[in-house]
């Protein structure tokens, strides 16, 4: 399930495109969104926020929450803002993020911390957090399903795991680059697929209790957003 060869290069093309699509005069409207400290609000996720309110209501500490391939630009800046949350946001490139950050003048938030996903054990002990976000990232890693297993290992008992991403992003983007990994749902199920066309059952493997799905088609191409808690053992 590790992505075979090539990671590390396919890694320049990532730092590419930011490099790039961040600048002034390449800048996209959601960019432009997620700068702005009045507009960002509206790009926050609307489940996670319902969530964090009502851990927030119940509980007396700010509820942790880990951002899984954050980007330069973590969707979840607003929720820092508002003092919602307690954020810690992970990226392999963080440390070219910030290079990025300061050289364009881009005064964010957030700052993500190097981390891989496959190795998220390494710095952070299990049950650390009441939430775990990932968007359109966790099909750009190395070994989807180490990455998965971590994510599980560092949510609390009843921390729920926001996968935002785009169905069959592998196929869509005909297994070029970063993208070795597919992922959609198929009655309730949490399915990964590789180039070699092998799907594997995710919900099964990591006790993935499906409690959200924002469609019910997962056509290629189409996002999907989806909300999981962990079955007991
Ligand atoms: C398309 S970007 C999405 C960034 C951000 N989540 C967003 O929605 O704006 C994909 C991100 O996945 C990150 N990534 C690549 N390999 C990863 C890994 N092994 N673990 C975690 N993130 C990874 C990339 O560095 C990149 O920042």
């Amino acid at each position: 399930m590790a992505q075979a060869r090539g990671y590390r290069l396919n890694l320049l093309t990532e730092i590419a495109w930011w490099t790039l699509y961040l600048s002034p005069p390449m800048r996209a409207p959601w960019m432009k969104t997620a700068l702005s400290k009045e507009a960002r609000s509206e790009s926050f996720p609307g489940r996670l926020r319902e969530y964090l309110l009502e851990l927030t209501d119940a509980g007396a500490r700010r509820p942790r929450v880990l951002d899984v391939g954050c980007g330069p630009l973590s969707p979840l800046a607003w929720g820092v803002d508002a003092g919602l949350l307690d954020l810690t946001a992970v990226d392999p490139l963080a440390h070219v993020y910030r290079f990025l950050l300061g050289a364009y003048r881009l005064d964010f938030p957030v700052m993500p911390i190097r981390c891989a996903a496959e190795r998220l054990l390494d710095r952070f002990a299990p049950q650390s957090f009441d939430a775990v976000y990932s968007r359109n990232a966790l099909d750009h890693v190395e070994d989807a399903d180490l990455c998965i297993a971590n994510i599980c290992a560092l949510l609390t008992k009843k921390g729920r795991f926001f996968f935002d991403g785009i169905t069959r992003e592998g196929t869509r983007q005909k297994w070029r680059g970063l993208h070795k990994h597919d992922f959609y749902v198929s009655d309730g199920r949490l399915m990964w697929c590789g180039e070699d066309g092998e799907a594997i059952d995710f919900s099964a493997r990591h006790r993935l209790a499906l409690v959200y799905q924002n469609q019910t088609s997962f056509r290629t191409g189409e996002w999907f957003r989806l909300e999981f808690e962990r079955r007991a053992p």
